[in-house]
């Protein structure tokens, strides 16, 4: 089945991943909707995850100079374990790398780790509290006009 993965381009779509993240962070994980849907979402670009159509995972990036942000990972429960999520990240590093950015960081809930780490990002720093969740900061840094990610 083709997944197409590419950058939201209407309010609908908007709407449509943000009624995802409703329901994968405020339902299943039980994240405040006021914590949730936060300013940055105003300042971000957003990419969607469409099969036959319909969306089925979002996720956001937020520039900040020559770094930026990956956040808000949301994958519909029964498209998990397809490789959307794997997608939808590597969408927003495309992204990220053709506006210049050097460093990519993200906050991963502690049981996720596993699954940036396979993407290559590298955890750093101590465990915190966000939204009452364990999370690590984790980043993903690039050599000068070149993609490919420096491990260290
Ligand atoms: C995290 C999430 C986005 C992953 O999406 P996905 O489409 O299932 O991910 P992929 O299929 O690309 O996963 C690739 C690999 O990453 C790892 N992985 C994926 N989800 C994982 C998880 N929850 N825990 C540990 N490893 C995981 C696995 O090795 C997986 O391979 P496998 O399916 O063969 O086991 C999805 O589970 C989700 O929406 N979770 C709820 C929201 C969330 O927690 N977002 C992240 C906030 S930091």
């Amino acid at each position: 089945m083709k997944i197409i993965i590419r950058e939201v381009e209407t309010s609908e779509e908007m709407e449509a991943a943000q009624a995802i993240r409703f329901e994968v962070f405020v339902k299943e994980q039980n994240v405040p909707p006021l914590l949730e849907k936060d300013p940055d979402d105003e300042k971000a670009m957003h990419v969607i995850a469409l099969k036959e159509g319909l969306i089925i995972g979002t996720g956001r990036l937020l520039i900040l100079g020559n770094i930026a942000k990956i956040g808000r990972i949301a994958v519909i429960h029964s498209e998990r374990h397809r490789g959307v999520g794997t997608a939808i990240v590597k969408k927003l590093i495309e992204i990220a790398v053709q506006r210049g950015i050097r460093e990519i960081f993200l906050h991963a809930q502690i049981p996720i780790v596993p699954f940036y780490a396979l993407l290559g990002f590298v955890p750093q720093g101590p465990v915190f509290q966000e939204a009452g969740i364990p999370h690590r900061r984790m980043k993903m840094k690039f050599q000068n006009n070149d993609d490919e990610p420096i491990i260290a």
